[in-house]
Formats: C-alpha cells, sequence, structure tokens
C-alpha cells in the first residue's frame, strides 16, 4: 500500500514492534485500555465481527494482520496463502480501528523460525487439528503469545470457527498468568451455512455448493444427539455423509466443550467438530450444543 493510500485509509499502521509499542505505551500512560484482534489478514465478516466485538468494548482496538510461517506445515499452503493487505484496510476503515500491527516475518523471527523459543501447550495441542497438522498448535501458540507481548492488550477476540485454537490460547493464557480477557465470538456463516473462512477463496465455483454438506452433517448429529441416539452411531453417518458428497474426512466427533475430551456419561455441555478436505480445501467446522435429558 502506498503512503498515500495509508494516508487516505486514516489508520496508523506499524511495521515494526518499536513504532507499534511506541503508540500503545502513549494510550496506557493516559490510562486507556487495548482490544486486540490477531489476524492473518484476508479479512472476511468471521473478521469483522471480531473487530466489532472489540470496537463494543469501548477500549482502543489494535488488529494484527501477520500471515505466521511458523504455523504452516511443510506440504501446507504458506506461499498460496491469500494476502490482500490493501482490500484489508479498506474493510478495517469503516470501523474505529486505531492501530494495525503488520509486522514482517524478519521482525517477528529475527533469528528465523527455526530458532525461535515456542510455546507448546501440551494435550490440547496434540488432538484433532494437532494430529491431523502437527506443530500447528505450537505455531499458534507462539506467535499469539509474542503479539500478547508486544500489544499488552487487555483483552483479545477469537473466532469459534477455530474452536480449539480457541481453547489452546485460553490454557496458555492461564498457564503463563497472562492478565489478558480471552472473548470468543460466534461463527460466521454464509447465507447457506458454510462456516467463513480465508480458505474458502481455493474452494471452486462447483465444490462450493457441496462445501455446505460439512455443516449439514454436524447438524445432524447435533440433532440426533439431542434426541438420543448414540453419538458414535451419528457420527458413523456423518462420515458416510461426507463422504458420498466427495469429501475426504479427517474427522467428525463429538467432545466435551470444555477440554475437547471425550464425553462420559452425565457430560452435557457438548461439540461436535469435523476437518474434511474437498477437492484441495480443507475446511473445519464446529457446532456447540447442550444436553437437556441424561445420556
Ligand atoms: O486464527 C488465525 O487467523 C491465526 O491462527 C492467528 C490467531 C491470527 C495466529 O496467527
Amino acid at each position: 500500500m502506498s503512503l498515500a493510500d495509508q494516508a487516505d485509509s486514516q489508520i496508523p499502521i506499524a511495521e515494526t514492534i518499536a513504532r507499534a509499542r511506541e503508540t500503545i505505551q502513549r494510550w496506557k500512560k493516559a490510562g486507556e485500555a487495548i482490544a486486540f484482534v490477531p489476524t492473518m489478514g484476508n479479512l472476511h465478516e468471521g473478521h469483522l465481527a471480531l473487530v466489532r466485538a472489540a470496537n463494543a468494548s469501548g477500549m482502543r482496538t489494535i488488529v494484527s494482520i501477520f500471515v505466521n510461517p511458523l504455523q504452516f506445515g511443510k506440504n501446507e499452503d504458506l506461499d498460496t496463502y491469500p494476502r490482500t493487505f490493501d482490500e484489508d484496510i479498506l474493510k478495517l476503515a469503516d470501523y474505529k480501528v486505531d492501530l494495525v500491527f503488520a509486522p514482517t516475518v524478519r521482525e517477528i523471527y529475527p533469528e528465523g523460525k527455526e530458532a525461535s523459543t515456542t510455546v507448546y501447550v501440551p494435550v490440547l495441542s496434540d488432538m484433532l487439528e494437532g494430529e491431523h497438522r502437527p506443530g500447528f498448535f505450537t505455531g499458534v501458540a507462539t506467535v499469539v503469545c509474542k503479539l500478547f507481548n508486544i500489544i499488552e492488550p487487555d483483552a483479545a477476540y477469537f473466532g469459534e470457527k477455530d474452536y480449539q485454537q480457541l481453547l489452546v490460547i485460553r490454557r496458555m493464557v492461564q498457564d503463563l498468568a497472562l492478565p489478558i480477557a480471552i472473548h470468543s465470538v460466534a461463527t460466521v456463516r454464509e447465507p447457506e451455512g458454510l462456516a467463513m473462512s480465508s480458505r474458502n477463496a481455493y474452494l471452486k465455483e462447483s465444490l462450493r455448493a457441496r462445501a455446505t454438506e460439512i455443516y449439514s452433517c454436524l447438524q445432524y448429529v447435533v440433532k440426533s444427539v439431542q434426541e438420543g441416539m448414540d453419538s458414535h452411531y451419528a457420527v458413523g453417518h456423518a462420515c458416510q455423509q461426507l463422504e458420498s458428497a466427495g469429501f475426504d474426512t479427517d474427522y467428525v466427533v463429538v467432545r466435551n466443550q470444555s477440554d475437547l475430551s471425550v464425553p462420559t456419561k452425565g457430560d452435557k455441555s457438548l461439540i461436535v467438530l469435523a476437518a474434511a478436505r474437498l477437492g484441495n480445501t480443507r475446511l473445519i467446522d464446529n457446532i456447540p450444543f447442550e444436553l437437556m435429558q441424561s445420556h
């Protein structure tokens, strides 16, 4: 983005840690609190819902845009991940965003990402997404921890679509005694039900309609389990549905909302989570739900 465009957008953009800290310290000295929305850019309605929630807090709002190489596996889409900085800034201009922090990779990993100190959240990082994307949550926890140390926010906002990520961040904040309130915002969906995600951009037009099947399958599991069906049976049926719609399924599971452990009799606050590939696009989604009667 050119300097003229930056001036038009009216949102100050800090590319270095020193510059961000200078601004933030000024606000802190004036007794102002900070609401933080970390993103990897390519902003959609899901991100904008986080920005609205941060704005509603009445605090200063800071958004970071940083495609974090540490959370991409060797064969993943780091090089092709959509980078749309100019459009992102234009979208943010509709909100009260006091600062965009958009560092380079070198600024965040000056010694290289392989040489960086990392943050590992045990157990939660190793199941489900962690099993299919080894190292992913260490990449996320490391960069979020570093961003928290730079921004020093009072509150930070994360989407429920990445539910496991949300739990990893909450656990990290608890374990490291970081004085930051973590807020979650409900998944934002396309009208036909597909959860908004930057990776939806990879879906070929011909596959887009079929992609909604993942949400229909999750809805089927919720309804069936709430009506008393054994969750293994409901999940098995959902997997079959996904496979016949052309998905390659990594998992469909029912877990406890609090820690993603396997539910036992009497557990009531549950969540169904799924991850499946359609063509070259890997989609994840979930629906939290409650059980009324005992199962
Ligand atoms: O959810 C994301 O966009 C990323 O995982 C996050 C939290 C910005 C860390 O890079």
